[in-house]
């Protein structure tokens, strides 16, 4: 850790703050600042540490730098009985769930894993292959949608390898990260390596050089830009130095292992769940174990394992929307939990108060990645949300392009939105459907409202599916044609139940008329549809064609 007077100068600098600036807008006299910058007096009081801070408007983690060099330096003082003010006026050390600096380079301490505060649940296989991943590569990263687990997951993998590396397994938190020119820092804090403000990749790189060490990136994807160059020089310079790296957005360096987490398991397509069985799904049984923490008197119990099974299928078998949801229990039944999920975002809102606020909400959760968006990629995100189901990228083309955003240009934008673990790539051996989860197509759908432009989206996915399959009766004969017709029905399902369960607009009589001709019998005949939808044509806007 490097010492409280060369991270004052440091930040000081770095802000282009002279001494005698900053005691004036930090309310301090000059010689104050002078005798912390000599180390002439080593630990500051609390509030001094706060009108510093204040005075050089540093970010969240600058502070926390510069509270951590002030606490270790308060925690030296009263090793050497030297202290200009008690250890206890000094911040407090930080909460037990952030990474504590190590006492010095590479010191007699080999890790700074967080401890963890409930049970790691499933993920076996998972383990097992991202740890033979970090064993034979230099690079992995685990990739995947907010709340997937993969801080968890990391954590897990490292706790289990802190024998493997002489040098330590070191986590290091960016989440917290304003500024991505921050990430040498914030890695040189958790390393306690000295950084000079010139050269501090070359710094880092040439202290780590001769190490072995596995080093965790968590929670990149908002400085991945500045996240990739750090990792990429030390996979260069430091040959003894493995990186895992947990992020929404892969690192794209050479060498990075690409581990995209899945959901937890939850079971699908059943009618009776014992509640042995229930509780083999990690989803289930995470939900059981948070419910149960939440509300005493909650048990997975088989008049409950459907209807739980059931929430975390729709919410993806996300870990964090799981956690949201069994923090419910505390004042709703699971049925009662299940009925309200279409409004998903006004009911899971209580996050445990000591996580990061992105951590609070479901909202939260993906209005991180939403924010780290630019205006087309927001834009074709909200255009997909109209898709029940998947889609291909012709239909991604016909509805998602824009004014903003040309048909031409609709391919690259989808495959960022892809690397941002916001759209799925469904894999096939034909062609590739894409897809958003469920709390992703809700998030877009209500940003799609919201935006003015859901009407005319909603217009165009109708307008499209018309063409789709009068496009598909156009075959060589009849015959053909309904094959063809059958055959996209099987893809289209969905997309064609939504479109026909949403009220037709004024301007959409004729197209909803030309869509259901263009379905004809194969649509009636789908399994499990009793389709009305003759009836409604020529009804107006207000009116539902009802579908079930
Ligand atoms: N396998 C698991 N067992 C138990 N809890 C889990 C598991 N996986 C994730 N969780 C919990 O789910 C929540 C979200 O997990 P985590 O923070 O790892 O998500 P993340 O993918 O890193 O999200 P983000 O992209 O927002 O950083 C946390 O409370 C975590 O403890
Ligand atoms: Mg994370």
């Amino acid at each position: 850790m490097p010492t409280f007077a060369t991270v004052l100068q440091n930040l000081r600098r770095a802000a282009r703050l002279s001494q005698e600036e900053l005691a004036e807008r930090a309310r301090l006299s000059v010689e104050t600042i002078s005798a912390l910058e000599r180390g002439a007096r080593r630990a500051p009081y609390r509030t001094t540490v706060q009108l510093l801070a204040d005075g050089l408007a540093l970010p969240a983690s600058a502070r926390q730098l510069l509270a951590s060099a002030a606490a270790s330096a308060a925690r030296r003082g009263a090793r050497r009985a030297h202290l200009d003010e008690p250890a206890a006026a000094l911040p407090a050390a930080p909460p037990d769930d952030v990474a504590s600096p190590p006492a010095g380079a590479f010191g007699r301490q080999t890790e700074n894993l967080p401890q963890q505060r409930t049970s790691f649940i499933g993920r076996e296989d998972v383990l097992v292959d991202v740890g033979a991943l970090v064993r034979s590569q230099r690079l992995v990263t685990l990739v995947g949608p907010g709340g997937a687990g993969k801080t968890r997951t990391s954590l897990q993998i490292a706790t289990e390898m802190l024998e493997a590396f002489a040098d330590g397994v070191w986590f290091i938190e960016l989440a917290e990260l304003t500024n991505g020119d921050d990430v040498p820092a914030a890695v040189a804090h958790v390393l306690g390596i000295e950084l000079s403000p010139a050269g501090a990749l070359d710094t880092l790189v040439r202290s780590l050089r001769p190490k072995h060490a596995l080093l965790i990136f968590d929670n990149c994807e908002h400085v991945v830009a500045s996240a990739a160059t750090v990792v990429a020089a030390l996979l260069s310079g430091c040959p003894g130095v493995r990186v895992l790296a947990t992020t929404r957005q892969t690192l794209g360096v050479a060498g990075e292992s690409t581990y995209p987490l899945p959901a937890l398991p939850f079971p699908v397509g059943v009618d009776a769940l014992s509640t042995a069985e229930a509780s083999s799904f990690a989803a289930v049984a995470l939900f059981a174990d948070r419910a149960a923490a939440a509300d005493f008197g909650f048990a997975l119990a088989e008049e409950n394992a459907l209807t739980i099974a059931e929430i975390c299928r729709r919410l993806d078998g996300n870990p964090l929307a799981i956690e949201l949801a069994a923090a419910c229990m505390k004042f709703l039944s699971p049925q009662q939990l299940a009925e309200r999920l279409d409004q998903r975002f006004l009911v899971l809102t209580r996050g445990n108060r000591d996580v990061s606020a992105r951590h609070q909400t479901l909202r939260a959760l993906i209005d991180w990645s939403y924010d780290l968006l630019d205006e087309r990629e927001r834009g074709l995100l909200r255009r997909l949300g109209v898709f029940a189901g998947s889609f291909t990228v012709q239909s991604a083309i016909a509805v998602g392009s824009s004014a903003q955003l040309a048909a031409s240009d609709v391919l690259d934008v989808l495959a960022s939105l892809i690397e941002k673990s916001l759209v799925l790539a469904e894999s096939g051996n034909g062609e590739r459907r894409y897809r958003l989860l469920e709390s992703t197509r809700a998030y877009a759908e209500e940003k799609l409202a919201a935006s003015g432009e859901r009407d005319a989206v909603f217009s165009r996915h109708r307008r499209h599916l018309r063409d789709l399959f009068a496009g598909a009766r156009q075959g060589v004969s009849r015959i053909a044609g309904r094959t063809e017709v059958r055959r996209l029905l099987t893809t289209e399902s969905e997309n064609v139940r939504s479109a026909l369960n949403r009220p037709v607009l004024d301007d959409d009589v004729e197209v909803n008329r030309e869509l259901l001709a263009a379905l004809g019998a194969a649509w009636t005949r789908q399994p499990g549809i009793r389709a009305r939808v003759w009836a409604t044509i020529g009804r107006r806007k207000s009116r539902r064609p009802r579908v079930r």
